[in-house]
């Protein structure tokens, strides 16, 4: 067999994993903005914040992707993302009736998902550092367990939080903890074995009435199945469910493509670099925009991959 390096497209088009990206909810926190648009299509400076999220199961490998969002706001996403031909993926979408947790996620994807694994991204996450792509080539290898990932953060107590003993293994997993045994936050980024559907059925709803994902993974804990990768200094992630951590995400991302002149998170430009799309196909997508987004896939489309 072919030994697996990160740049090794063959071993991304094999892998059977699915990815999963969950754009529903209510947006409570940044209403009025989200009275009649869906948080996950607010923009995030220069596109949509979908994505971001998006880009990092591309990362990944992953071509074929399940959308969940609201009644209200799925033919949005349709509007936008389409079935994912163009960048030779395969988009479909699934609606989530009520926002009964980011669990349910696992449910609704179940018969969509045919017993493979998965990968589940909250659409309201940014995940970005120079090593990503390997980092997350390597994590969904493994063909059994989960993995998730965990970021330091000052205020723990508004995430799931994950503690570790002394040889780094993960021992205790709490949501929300008022007195949080560790900094290190649970990010937005779920790794999954085909078991997860059915150990998602076997949730009841938390006292906020929801299937919480810490409860999954408190299961996968208890298997001794569960891997935590705290991801390395120089990651950046950022959660936009606040108004300040829109504007924050925005502000980052003009600085850091103004500083490196390249985009973060362009689905055009990760097809190609991930050899799904051709030069010529990435050229034609360039003149639907009369734009700078337009003018940079057409840049791309002249250079040579680096
Ligand atoms: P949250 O930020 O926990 O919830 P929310 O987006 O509804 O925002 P607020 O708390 O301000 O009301 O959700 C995290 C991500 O998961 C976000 O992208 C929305 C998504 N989500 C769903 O799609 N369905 C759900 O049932 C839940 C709870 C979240």
């Amino acid at each position: 067999m072919q030994p697996m390096t990160h740049n090794n497209i063959t071993s991304r088009e094999t892998s059977h994993r699915k990815g999963i990206l969950l754009a529903g909810g209510l947006g409570t926190r940044l209403a009025p903005l989200t009275q009649s648009v869906s948080k996950q299509l607010l923009p995030i400076y220069d596109k949509p914040l979908v994505f971001y999220p998006l880009s990092t199961l591309m990362l990944a490998g992953i071509k074929d992707v399940l959308v969940i969002s609201t009644p209200d706001h799925i033919d949005q996403f349709k509007r936008l993302l389409g079935d994912g031909s163009d960048w030779n993926m395969h988009i479909s979408y699934q609606v989530q009736a009520e926002p009964k947790g980011v669990a349910e996620a696992l449910i609704l994807a179940e018969s969509w998902l045919d017993g493979a694994p998965s990968l589940l991204a909250l659409g309201d996450n940014i995940l970005h550092s120079t090593g990503l792509t390997g980092l997350l080539l390597d994590s969904v290898q493994p063909s059994q367990g989960a993995t998730i990932f965990a970021f330091p953060v000052q205020d723990p107590s508004q995430f799931g939080v994950v503690d570790f003993d002394e040889n780094g293994a993960a021992i205790s997993l709490e949501e929300k903890p008022s007195n949080p045994r560790s900094e290190w936050a649970v990010t937005g980024l779920y790794v999954y074995d085909e078991t997860a559907s059915q150990k998602a059925r076997s949730l009841s709803p938390s006292t906020r009435g929801e299937l919480e994902i810490t409860d999954l993974n408190k299961l996968y804990l208890s298997e001794k199945t569960l891997n935590v990768v705290r991801f390395p200094r120089g990651t950046t992630w950022l959660d936009t469910g606040t108004l300040d951590g829109l504007v924050t995400a925005s502000e980052w991302v003009r600085a850091t493509e103004r500083q490196n002149g390249f985009k973060i998170a362009c689905p055009e430009e990760i097809a190609w670099r991930n050899g799904w799309i051709s030069r010529e196909q990435l050229a034609a997508i360039s003149l639907r925009y009369k734009n700078e987004y337009g003018a940079y896939l057409k840049r791309l489309s002249d250079s040579s991959k680096s």
